[in-house]
């Protein structure tokens, strides 16, 4: 059975992110996404608030299973009973982050690969962070996003007010 792990911050879940699970889910028998639990981050969004929105946005995919983790990421891929790592590739800007990642993780341990599914063109500018950024600023990121992101977005905002 071939087990792939496709980590991120996920802070928010974006349509980019949604695409690479669904085509990641088709490539491989088991896809579990690794949503980046790092305490030492300011994010949007709780972890728990980032586990659940991908548990719901993934709930019509049954090879996909949602986890956090923290800590090094092969280690998580090691202990899913996986060695392949899927990242998506949006554009040129990209490349320099990208290859660190993959050539670290492969330092770290030998026997994980890393697998590079290209974006879809109609996916490439949109980012997590160009999100919140929108989100901060209340404009308009409806587009970029699942209308569960958008939702949770949402509420946060009248939470906090
Ligand atoms: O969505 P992101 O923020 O680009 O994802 C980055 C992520 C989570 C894949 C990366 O930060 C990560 O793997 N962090 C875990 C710590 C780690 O293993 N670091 C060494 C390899 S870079």
């Amino acid at each position: 059975m071939r087990i792939a792990v496709y980590p991120g911050s996920f802070d928010p879940a974006t349509n980019g992110h949604m695409d690479i699970i669904s085509r990641a889910s088709v490539v491989f028998d088991k896809l579990i996404v690794g949503v980046l639990h790092n305490p030492e981050k300011a994010c949007l969004l709780s972890v728990d608030q980032r586990v659940t929105l991908l548990k719901k946005l993934t709930q019509a995919l049954p090879n996909v299973e949602v986890h956090s983790f923290n800590g090094l990421l092969v280690d998580f891929v090691e202990q899913s009973g996986s060695n392949i790592i899927v990242r998506g590739f949006r554009a040129i800007s990209d490349f320099e982050y990208e290859m660190q990642l993959a050539q670290t993780n492969a330092m770290l341990n030998n026997q994980v690969e890393t697998v590079f599914l290209v974006s879809k063109t109609e996916y490439v500018y949109i980012s997590s962070s160009m999100v919140r950024q929108l989100y901060q600023l209340g404009a308009d990121y409806s587009k970029m996003v699942p209308a569960e992101t958008v939702h949770l977005l949402e509420q946060r905002r009248k939470e906090i007010k």
